[in-house]
């Protein structure tokens, strides 16, 4: 096998569904159908042909997502399979053999994997923790040479909760059109800001800007596996011929309910209902961060549904969450799979109730090691 086990995806896919709290988690508690939808939009659900629709996403779905970008129709729009999926196909179309690819770093580390496995070199960019995680762009800068053929963005970005500013979007967009070389943003968490401004997209700010979205994570709907590519025609049509070798198309029922999800109205239901989630439990989060005295060092997320951060206790993060896991069944996300150690990640987009029980076993954990770190 040629591709690196992708640590952060499996070992929440191992573990996940043996505790009874898991704080793992990167979106919000998701909806039900019956939340979401009237009761003549379920009827014709139940009433759908189970066809493939069309492969490259129904044309409504596509006009649907192109509204949410400057000066986009359906033909710049491609439905995939989860955000993931357009990851791997964005990867697949843009990148041959030899090039190499700056990512920013801390990331979802899926195109790191998928670049490994192509033969590309994957090279990092940092978000400082000692800059409230802005990023190094001198760093970026240096990292940037003529072979360099995309430069990786996940804004917001997964773990930090970081938002890029204008001025860094654009710093960074220099960068790239010194070389020529494409910017690819992972923006699933956009329409996730805790503030309610939705950040701008990369999309209309540069010629070789290809971006995702999908409603895993801002819109609280990762079952409906639904993700999208966003970009120039001509990519998007060369992307389409990938996807007709990995999954051919997205399922029509989940194309139907993208094109309802993000009419305004329904659209701004999600995220406003999802915003106060995430407001509410980061209020209690930083409470429960403060209770803890100085064990955790924590800059709070512009966006998104976590809280990264680092702890202070001579344990390493791997080791911390199987303790945590095994002995009081919760479970937090180890630094590591991040190749951060000493850091963790908590999913804060739970509902209140499950995340303040959650805390409550971390805290009896957390007494009982540091019982038995200092004995
Ligand atoms: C930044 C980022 N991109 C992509 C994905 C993949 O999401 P999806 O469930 O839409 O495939 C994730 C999942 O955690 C993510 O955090």
């Amino acid at each position: 096998m040629n591709i690196p086990i992708f640590e952060l995806e499996r070992v929440q896919s191992i573990y996940e569904n043996t505790v009874k709290y898991n704080l793992t988690e990167s979106g919000f508690h998701p909806f039900t159908l019956k939340e979401l939808l009237s009761e003549t939009q379920l009827e014709t659900i139940q009433n759908m042909v189970l066809g493939y629709g069309q492969t490259n996403g129904l044309i409504p779905t596509r006009q649907a997502i192109a509204a949410l970008y400057p000066n986009c129709n359906e033909d710049n729009v491609m439905v995939c399979n989860g955000t993931s999926e357009a990851n791997f196909i964005a990867c697949h179309t843009l990148l041959e053999k030899g090039d190499e690819v700056v990512m920013m770093v801390p990331n979802y580390m899926q195109i790191w994997g998928i670049v490994q496995e192509m033969g590309c070199t994957p090279k990092a960019f940092h978000l400082l923790e000692s800059d409230n995680w802005q990023p190094d762009l001198a760093e970026l800068k240096k990292q940037v040479t003529n072979k360099t053929k995309m430069i990786v963005i996940c804004n917001p970005n997964n773990p930090t909760g970081y938002t890029l500013s204008k001025e860094e979007m654009q710093e960074i967009i220099n960068i790239a059109d010194s070389v020529g070389a494409w910017i690819y943003s992972d923006e699933v968490y956009r329409g996730a800001e805790l503030d309610g401004v939705e950040i701008d997209s990369f999309v209309g700010l540069y010629d070789r800007v290809l971006v995702n979205g999908g409603l895993s994570k801002a819109y609280a709907l990762p079952g409906l596996r639904v993700g999208w590519l966003t970009g120039p025609k001509q990519l998007i049509d060369d992307a389409w011929s990938y996807h007709d070798y990995t999954s051919i198309t997205a399922g029509i029922l989940s194309n139907k309910i993208t094109e309802w999800v993000l009419q305004p109205e329904m659209r701004k239901r999600i995220l406003t209902r999802n915003r106060n989630m995430l407001n509410q439990n980061l209020k209690y989060t930083l409470e429960w961060v403060q209770s803890h005295g100085d064990l955790f060092h924590f800059i709070p997320p512009k966006a998104g549904g976590m809280a990264f951060m680092r702890y202070h206790l001579e344990m390493n993060s791997t080791e911390l969450s199987d303790w945590l896991r095994i002995n009081k069944s919760v479970f937090i996300l180890a630094g590591d799979c991040y190749g951060m150690d000493n850091y963790f990640r908590l999913g804060i987009g739970a509902e209140k109730d499950y995340l303040l029980a959650g805390y409550k076993l971390v805290d009896e954990g957390l007494q009982t090691l540091k019982e038995m770190i200092v004995a």
